[in-house]
């Protein structure tokens, strides 16, 4: 979608992070944006630093794990600008390492992070065809959606889940006029570590109780992280150009390679393919 002054973006997880900065970087190339979030006082502020920007940018509350309430986002920004266009599914929460986690902790990791997808996709995608003026969806997935070396398993799933669903989408859609991207940032400077803050009743407390070593080590990686603003660059830049993966951290590259090698190397031991045995 070369042009987009004047279209619509909708961007869940909007009031923070990286959602924010999308919202930032698409407003300011003249598009309208509504910032879909669970928290409303992030999300007033959010909303509070587009004023007197000249920017039409307007909030929902929205929690993207029930799928009425993404449908009911949907509509307010559907009446709000008429048409949307762009639809960033971003909202995400981390989780911790597997042999720490409750079930009902699995299931607040993926029905935010894997059914807040399937949720924006299936809310979104009837009004994307009908309006015929193109589309793109955004998915947020992680370079944990590849590389789930470091064990937190619930975020992987979900992760390596939005990674093939996005696949899948693209291929679908691609007849459609409607782009997909999916976005694999390594470590943002964002309030992820901080997930907890949004976990919904339904889910209840998670039990307090100290970091590990690994939680703390990553919690320092994402503060030190990429600014949420260069992210967000390369993901309009995706949207413009139709790229399909968003990759943002080129330190990360070596050790997809090796995955991608031990993955080759296991499938050699069965011998040529029928092609290169011809040949
Ligand atoms: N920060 C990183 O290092 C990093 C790396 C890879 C991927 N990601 C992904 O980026 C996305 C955005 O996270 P972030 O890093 O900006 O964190 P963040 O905590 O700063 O922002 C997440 C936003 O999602 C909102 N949210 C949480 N649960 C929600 C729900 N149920 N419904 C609606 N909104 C909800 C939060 O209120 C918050 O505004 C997530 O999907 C995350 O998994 C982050």
């Amino acid at each position: 979608m070369r042009d987009l002054a004047g279209k619509t973006a909708f961007v869940t997880g909007g009031a923070s992070g990286i959602g924010l900065a999308m919202a930032h970087a698409f407003a300011d190339a003249g598009m309208r944006v509504m910032l879909a979030d669970i928290e409303p006082k992030p999300l007033e502020a959010a909303l509070a630093g587009f004023k007197g920007s000249g920017r039409e940018v307007r909030g929902v509350p929205c929690d993207v794990a029930r799928y009425e309430s993404v449908e009911h986002a949907a509509q307010a920004a559907i009446d709000a600008f008429g048409k949307v266009h762009v639809v960033c599914n971003n909202a995400g929460v981390s989780s911790r390492n597997a042999e720490e986690i409750s079930l009902t902790d699995w299931r607040w990791v993926i029905d935010v992070n894997l059914m807040g997808v399937v949720h924006g996709v299936r809310a979104f995608l009837p009004h994307l065809r009908s309006h015929g003026e193109g589309g793109h969806f955004v998915n947020t997935a992680s370079m944990a959606g590849f590389l789930p070396g470091i064990g937190f398993s619930p975020y992987t799933a979900t992760k390596f889940a939005v990674v093939g669903i996005s696949e899948g989408l693209a291929t679908q859609l691609a007849a459609d006029g409607i782009g997909v991207s999916v976005l694999c940032p390594g470590w943002v400077s964002t309030n992820i570590s901080d997930s907890g803050r949004n976990r919904q009743a339904a889910y209840g407390q998670a039990p307090a109780r100290v970091l590990t070593d690994v939680e703390k080590k990553i919690a320092e990686l994402v503060k030190d992280g990429m600014k949420p603003a260069d992210v967000a660059a390369l993901v309009r830049k995706a949207v413009q150009e139709n790229e399909f993966y968003v990759f943002t951290h080129p330190h990360m590259r070596p050790p997809l390679e090796k995955r991608v090698e031990r993955f080759m190397a296991a499938y050699r031991k069965l011998g040529p393919a029928p092609q290169e045995a011809r040949s």
